[in-house]
């Protein structure tokens, strides 16, 4: 339940020069890897560091036994958890049967057990394409996000809890900018390959952590890897979330790996776009799984936006798709029904600003509707020199180093 952290004091020398980052606003203005990744603390996550899981590992079942709101809540929940086997690696299990509709063995999307909700795996509406990104927030976001704005796109950003803690502003950031926040776990494990109690608590502390930072509380989350069986739908269900998987993927996550180049991520968005020009999404749209993970995911993502804007009639973030007008537990923060979107999108080319402070997601692309949002967050610099909290200068560090190791 501690962020407890060595090598603290000797890291922290070296980044005292870094630029201030104390608000959401000055870190969005930062622009760069070296300024934007520089590390820094907020009092908001420096000093409830022991009421949330270690930084760098899963969440353990003490967390939760040690946490009387999250046991309160697991204990509330566990008996009625459906029986169903870890799967542990090597677990014997066939996938034609696939008892426990656990996609990754069948892609299977509708649950087996009664009382679970479908995933949602594609947007429902024709020729529109569910648009989001896994894995962030990414320390170096803020050129991605300021194309984003300056498209007047919103999309749907599934938050790794972890790094929530390690870069708040650039999460408050996505609130900011009025894109739909989604749970993607803790530390990104193999949901399927944890008891109950850790399963629970990754979804539980990624909720709070974003909770803690943005004052917002998920209903939907992104099993990574798509490691979800009906047990853990059961457990997500039972947190009030919304799974939420694909059909088609970039790999944009793999490049570098396994013989994945940028012309295999290439080919894999043109896929897509090829299949939507080809009228396969003339009766109910898709969602790509895209990564906010790196430089090269967020490049590739802006150099397809064009084609996938071209290509779809709609580009929207997951609440836009459903009609989840309210997605969060906190309804002042509202997005437009699909209706409301497409006739915003339509009625004037110009999309409506939204009403300071209350409207999360009042649009996204539409072909047709090209005005463009300004960004005001994009220009200007703080000059202050800031200390930051040395605890946290270590705790950004092994953010930058860890996150290497996260995919998919
Ligand atoms: C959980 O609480 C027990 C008893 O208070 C304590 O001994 C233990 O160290 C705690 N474990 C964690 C992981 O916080
Ligand atoms: C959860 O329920 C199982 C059996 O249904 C029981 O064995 C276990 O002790 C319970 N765990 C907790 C933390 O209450
Ligand atoms: C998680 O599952 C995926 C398959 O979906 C596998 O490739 C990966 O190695 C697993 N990761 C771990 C840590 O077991
Ligand atoms: C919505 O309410 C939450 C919780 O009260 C608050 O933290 C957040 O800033 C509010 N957001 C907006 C856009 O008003
Ligand atoms: C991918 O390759 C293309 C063609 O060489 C290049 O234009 C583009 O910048 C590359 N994209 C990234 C994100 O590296
Ligand atoms: C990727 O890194 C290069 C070199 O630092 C930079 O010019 C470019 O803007 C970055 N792209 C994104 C999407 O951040
Ligand atoms: C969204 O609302 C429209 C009409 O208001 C309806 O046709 C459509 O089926 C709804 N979509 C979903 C996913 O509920
Ligand atoms: C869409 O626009 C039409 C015409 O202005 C209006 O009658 C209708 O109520 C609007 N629908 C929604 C969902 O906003
Ligand atoms: C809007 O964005 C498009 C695409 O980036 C660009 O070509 C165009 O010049 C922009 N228009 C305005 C008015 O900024
Ligand atoms: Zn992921």
């Amino acid at each position: 339940m501690r962020a407890a952290l060595t090598g603290v004091l000797l890291l922290a020398g070296s980044f005292a020069l870094a630029q201030s980052q104390t608000t959401e606003a000055e870190q969005a203005a930062l622009l760069g890897y070296d300024a934007e990744c520089a590390p820094y603390g907020i009092p908001l996550t420096t000093e409830t560091g022991n009421e949330f899981p270690q930084l760098q590992t899963m969440v353990t079942v003490p967390d939760v036994r040690n946490d009387s709101a999250a046991f309160a809540k697991f204990q509330s929940i566990n008996a009625s958890i459906p029986n169903i086997p870890i799967k542990y690696p090597g677990i014997q299990y066939d996938p034609n049967a696939d008892p426990d509709c656990w996609w990754t063995v069948s892609n299977c999307v509708t649950p087996k057990l009664a009382g679970l909700n479908m995933d949602i795996s594609a947007a429902p509406e024709p020729r529109t394409l569910g648009y989001g990104f896994d894995d962030g927030p990414a320390c170096d976001h803020n050129e991605f996000y300021n194309f984003l704005s300056a498209h007047n796109q919103k999309a749907t950003m599934y938050y790794i809890g972890i790094y929530v803690m390690w870069s708040p502003l650039q999460a408050q950031r996505a609130a900011a900018d009025g894109h739909q926040i989604c749970v993607h776990t803790w530390s990104h494990g193999n949901m399927t390959q944890m008891t109950n109690e850790e399963a629970f608590g990754e979804l539980w502390y990624t909720m709070k952590a974003i909770k803690l930072v943005t004052g917002l509380t998920p209903t939907c989350w992104r099993p990574p890897h798509g490691d979800v069986d009906d047990r853990i739908r059961y457990i997500a269900q039972q947190l009030n979330l919304d799974t939420i998987i694909w059909r088609y993927d970039s790999f944009d996550w793999e490049n570098g790996l396994n013989g994945v180049t940028n012309a295999t991520v290439q080919n894999n968005y043109d896929t897509l776009i090829n299949d939507a020009k080809a009228g396969k999404f003339d009766t109910g749209g898709a969602i790509i799984l895209t990564h906010e993970l790196n430089n090269f995911t967020m490049g590739m993502a802006m150099s397809n936006y064009p084609a996938l804007i071209d290509a779809f009639d709609y580009v929207v973030p997951l609440a836009v798709a459903m009609n989840k007008t309210t997605p969060y537990v906190e309804t002042n923060v509202t997005f437009p029904s699909f209706a409301e979107f497409t006739n915003q999108t339509k009625s004037s080319g110009s999309s409506s600003s939204s009403s300071s402070g209350s409207s999360g997601g009042s649009s996204s692309s539409s072909k047709g509707a090209s005005t463009n949002g300004t960004n005001s967050k994009a220009t200007g610099q703080s000059g202050a020199v800031a200390l930051g909290p040395s605890l946290t200068l270590a705790v950004a560090v092994a953010a930058a180093v860890a996150g290497a190791a996260f995919s998919a």
